[in-house]
């Protein structure tokens, strides 16, 4: 997810922008005349509405205010469960949590996304929405979570942080079903510093999120926003000008981004597939934006041992393993002491651990030449014969 790697003159040119165009004006709203009726934000919330294919987006101030944005659109509250992916960044749950609600964490399978059987098995009458994770750009298996989610009545809230630009069955990952969010933080496909979005093309939902994420405003066309009414409580989630101009400039780079880094991972795959690695399930080869390649050694010695090896060639590998504690749900203890759930001290997630375990995750870059290429094949060549 390598917006990063193409942070250059655009970007720098767009905040100069801000004061050369716009007087200096930062604010989202207001300041009509002296901003020269720019508004950035809202060209970034149509220029993401627009390349996914939904009615409304709201841009907020992370892919973690994001989720929790979505989750009150969708009407959760207190005492509602929310299932969602032992293997998904800690933020997902935390949103949960923020809420109000009650996170119940289910297994993934070797797509490394939600597990559609162990979905099925949580789900009880207090379940209120299901957040399947895009983990690395890759989708879950949405056609039979949709099915399963809609036989009993359950919201769809697909955190796509990691998936911008992917797609399940020819639609954009993020749309697919009631709700989708989107993080532009500095690891992402797109990157603005840090920020957010959250996309639906249900109106009431988008009228909430809108309000939620800036105190309530009800957004009044015929009021000033200083006198107009409070629509619910909120807070303040708000996406500044700064972030929308950085923003606005690399998002004109995703379908560059996204080629590249594409070509990249086919041809990376193509290098090492004579290796004879066992590869993580894609549920749709078409839409994976390409971000990475995982692939399973046959035991966690062995995949201990290889990624020993890898460090000491000097190659690195995305979350898996070198960021697991972040990215799976055994290691958040911090937060099932601090919330009481799942405080019993046992693991709930052994089938994921026995994936995970062996899970090792190759990073595929914008910028990565052949000759690079050939080399990553070359050096996991070698420490495979040795492993
Ligand atoms: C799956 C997932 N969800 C949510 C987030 C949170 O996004 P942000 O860092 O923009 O708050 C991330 C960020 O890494 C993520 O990977």
């Amino acid at each position: 997810m390598p917006g990063f790697e193409l942070v250059g003159k655009e970007e720098q040119e767009a905040i100069n922008e801000i004061f050369t165009k716009s007087n200096g004006v930062v604010f989202a709203h207001g300041f009509d005349a002296l901003r020269d009726n720019i508004f950035r934000v809202r060209d970034l919330e149509k220029e993401v509405a627009n390349k996914v294919g939904v009615a409304y987006a709201q841009a907020v101030s992370s892919g973690s205010t994001a989720l929790k944005v979505a989750l009150k659109a969708l009407g959760v509250n207190k005492g509602d469960e929310v299932i969602t992916q032992s293997f998904t960044f800690v933020a997902t749950v935390e949103a949960i949590l923020e809420i109000g609600a009650t996170p119940v964490i289910v297994d993934i399978d070797k797509t490394l996304n939600m597990c559609p059987k162990s979905f099925k098995e949580a789900i009880t009458e207090k379940t209120k929405v299901v957040i399947p994770v895009h983990m690395l750009g890759v989708s879950a298996q949405m056609d039979e979570i949709v099915s399963i989610a809609r036989e009993n009545n359950i919201l769809i809230l697909e955190d796509t942080a990691q998936g911008l630009g992917g797609k399940f069955a020819g639609k954009a990952l993020g749309t697919i079903g009631d709700i989708g969010t989107y993080s532009f933080d500095g690891g992402k496909t797109v990157i603005c510093g840090e920020g957010g979005m959250v996309v639906t093309n249900n109106k009431n939902m988008f009228v909430t999120a809108r309000a939620y994420h800036d105190h309530g405003h009800e957004y009044s066309t015929t009021k000033g926003r200083g006198v107009e009414d409070a629509f619910c409580t909120g807070f303040n989630y708000r996406m500044s000008e700064l972030q929308a101009a950085f923003g606005l400039a690399q998002f004109k780079k995703l379908d560059i981004i996204l080629k590249l880094q594409k070509e990249n991972q086919i041809k990376l795959k193509e290098a090492i597939k004579d290796i004879g690695f066992e590869f993580r399930e894609i549920p749709d080869a078409d839409g994976d934006i390409g971000d990475s390649i995982v692939f399973f050694l046959d035991t966690k010695e062995q995949a201990q041992k290889f990624v020993k090896k890898m460090g000491e060639v000097g190659l690195g590998t995305k979350n898996l393993p070198d960021a697991i504690k972040w990215h799976f749900a055994k290691h958040w203890q911090h937060m099932f002491k601090e919330y009481d759930f799942y405080n019993d001290g046992k693991n709930h997630w052994e089938k994921s651990e026995e994936i995970l375990s062996r899970s090792i995750a190759l990073p595929v870059m914008v910028k990565m030449s052949d000759e690079q290429i050939k080399s990553i094949a070359k050096k996991l060549l070698d420490i495979a014969k040795e492993v």
